[in-house]
């Protein structure tokens, strides 16, 4: 895949604005309210048995803030990203068994939750860019799945 010097630019300096823990959060949150057959991942969280309660539940707040800090560093290496996701595609195959279409999903819950939270940023060029981005990551986490 290729970047150009403006989709990185329109990637980086959104990033430099996010809140990672906030967004990490509602992100998480929405997904596991959006597309309820995704709680399955995350019975040993606790109470996630109404919106109020998932938005109100400590494990989903750290965890979407884990991956959505990973999602971070994967911006910083967006040259060698499948390397750098070979590990936790492993991960997510082989041990938590996530259907990679669960990966599609979060990103566009995450391009959802960037609007929402960054309208005056998010112009078209903007969501093109990270579309993009979400696509790639979508396919690098999805790699070593066999
Ligand atoms: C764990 C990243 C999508 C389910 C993790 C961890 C990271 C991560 C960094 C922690 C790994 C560790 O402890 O070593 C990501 C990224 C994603 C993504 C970057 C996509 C952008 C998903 C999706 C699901 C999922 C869509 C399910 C619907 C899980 C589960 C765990 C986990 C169940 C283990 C949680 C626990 O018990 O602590 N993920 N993930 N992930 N992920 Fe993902």
């Amino acid at each position: 895949v290729h970047w150009t010097a403006e989709e990185k630019q329109l990637i980086t300096s959104l990033w430099a604005k996010v809140d990672v823990a906030t967004c990490g959060a509602e992100a998480l949150a929405r997904l596991l309210i959006v597309y309820p057959w995704t709680q399955r991942f995350f019975a040993s969280f606790g109470n996630l048995s109404s919106p109020t309660a998932i938005l109100g539940n400590p494990r989903v707040r750290a965890h979407g803030k884990k991956v959505l800090t990973s999602f971070g560093e994967a911006i910083k290496n967006l040259d060698t990203i499948k390397k750098y996701f070979a590990q936790l595609s492993k991960l997510h195959c082989e041990k938590l068994h996530v259907d990679p279409e669960n990966f599609r999903l979060l990103g566009d819950i995450l391009i959802v939750v960037l609007a929402a939270n960054y309208s005056k940023d998010f112009s078209p060029a903007c969501q093109a860019a990270w579309q993009k981005v979400v696509r790639v990551v979508a396919h690098a986490l999805a790699h070593e799945y066999h």
